[in-house]
């Protein structure tokens, strides 16, 4: 048997990872500067949470889901997205005592099982933000502000901001109908999974990507001329904020979404550079959710970015891997049976005070390397110095000290090495 990781899922590898962690630096310190709380929830939560959360009749919870039973004989599932879970933690919580909105972002894995694709896997990672217990149309903009500033700082460009409105219960059942009077002249174009859902969620009809189905809803009615006042103020005031933030944005009636969960505003980040999956980050507002998790009315908005999607933009955009192995500031070569033993002391002196030292491991059982072939692997390192303990410069209590750009070599007392290594790396870890 070949060992393989399972369909849909990937190894990050160290190059790779350091894409990865720059993403996440950026996306910490972009939640900091919008005031939001990290928050993280389990790996698996009762089925019932996405259930009734994400909503029966989505492709989520109708064929996307890793649901098993434990050995209880409770039914479990492999969170699917970020949402339903961060408001279970603040129903449960009480988190609304600590003040509202609650500002919560997450970056997490998440399971889905999808048919795997580029930028389509089964295990994937989101970055994401959720706030509970505000109306705040600014909030609504929030959203869309926050992943917006994450790409910009990465350098991710060429994107769109696609919104929409899909009103609330009050508006919502005439714009359906509406919908559905319209689609039933249609039917016969739609393709066979819109004709299932023309009765149970009419509205997932726009979101096809069939060109049947696109063409026949060509001309659809858009939920935004059936909003009731409140949805239609809310989605005015969410216009005028973009307008305030210079935010370009794209007003599209066919975005519909695929979770239940979502009221008023709706909305896409998306670029035509990564093929079929070019949807970076989504989200929208989710006003009944609380109170549909027994936790009582607290309107809320939210949005989530696909991080393996923010790793092919980057990537699309010009930036390589990094190096497996990150460069070492000092590599200790060691010369002689007492300093083979005691060059290991010394390169992890240097590793407590913040110096990152690398040295050559044996090949063989009991047998050192010999001084060429540690100096070999020390250049080939990027090393910019190194630490060269004889076993005759130990019994003196001192070792070499030498710069590998130029080859100046000199000694220190050992006491002194931590000092005499800073002094030559500068502030910021490299050579002054
Ligand atoms: P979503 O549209 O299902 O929304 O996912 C958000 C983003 O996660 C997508 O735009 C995409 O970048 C990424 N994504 C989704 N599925 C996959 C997959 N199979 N492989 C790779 N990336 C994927 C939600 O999950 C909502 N919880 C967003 C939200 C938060 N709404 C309000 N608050």
């Amino acid at each position: 048997m070949e060992a393989r990781a399972p369909r849909g899922t990937s190894d990050i590898l160290p190059g790779e990872a350091r894409l990865w962690q720059e993403i996440e630096a950026t996306v910490r310190d972009v939640m900091r500067v919008y005031g939001y709380g990290e928050i993280r929830t389990p790996v698996f939560e009762y089925t019932e949470l996405f259930a009734r959360g994400v909503g029966e009749t989505t492709d989520i919870v109708e064929k996307q889901m890793y649901t098993f039973e434990d050995r209880g004989g409770r039914s479990l599932t492999l969170r699917p997205e970020g949402t339903a879970p961060v408001v279970r933690a603040f129903v449960q919580h009480r988190l609304h005592g600590e003040g509202l909105p609650q500002k919560l972002w997450y970056c997490q894995p998440m399971f889905r099982y999808e048919r795997p694709q580029a930028g389509r896997a089964r295990q994937f990672h989101q970055f994401g933000a959720e706030a509970i217990g505000s109306l705040d149309p600014a909030l609504d903009v929030e959203m869309i502000a926050i992943p917006i500033e994450v790409y910009k700082r990465l350098g991710i460009r060429g994107f769109e901001v696609l919104v929409n409105s899909i009103g609330c219960p009050v508006c919502r059942p005439a714009y359906r109908e509406r919908l559905k009077a319209y689609l039933a002249q249609r039917i016969d174009r739609l393709c066979p999974t819109c004709r299932a859902r023309f009765e149970r969620n009419p509205l997932r009809v726009l979101d096809c990507k069939e060109e049947g189905c696109r063409e026949a809803t060509a001309g659809a009615p858009a939920a935004w001329d059936y909003l009731c006042d409140e949805c239609g103020l809310h989605f005015e005031s969410v216009q005028r904020v973009l307008a305030v933030l210079g935010i370009a944005y794209r007003l599209d009636g066919r975005l519909v979404r695929g979770l239940d969960y979502y009221t008023k505003t709706v909305f896409e980040i998306v670029t035509d550079g990564l093929g079929a999956q070019g949807t970076l980050a989504a989200g929208g507002r989710y006003d009944g959710l609380a109170a549909e998790l027994g936790g009582g009315d607290y309107p809320a908005v939210g949005f989530a970015g696909g991080m393996e999607r923010a790793v092919l933009a980057l990537k699309a955009a010009g930036r390589e891997e990094g190096k497996a192995q990150g460069r070492p500031d000092v590599f200790v070569v060691r010369l002689g049976e007492r300093a083979w033993n005691e060059g290991i002391a010394l390169a992890q002196r240097l590793r407590e005070h913040g110096v990152a030292a690398q040295i050559e491991y044996a090949a063989e059982l009991g047998k050192a390397r010999s001084m060429k072939a540690q100096m070999k692997v020390a250049g080939r390192s990027g090393a910019r110095l190194a630490v060269i303990a004889g076993d005759d410069e130990l019994s003196r209590g001192t070792v070499a000290l030498r710069r590998m750009d130029d080859g100046t070599q000199w000694e220190v007392p050992v006491e002194r090495l931590v000092d005499a290594v800073k002094e030559q790396l500068g502030g910021g870890g490299r050579l002054a």
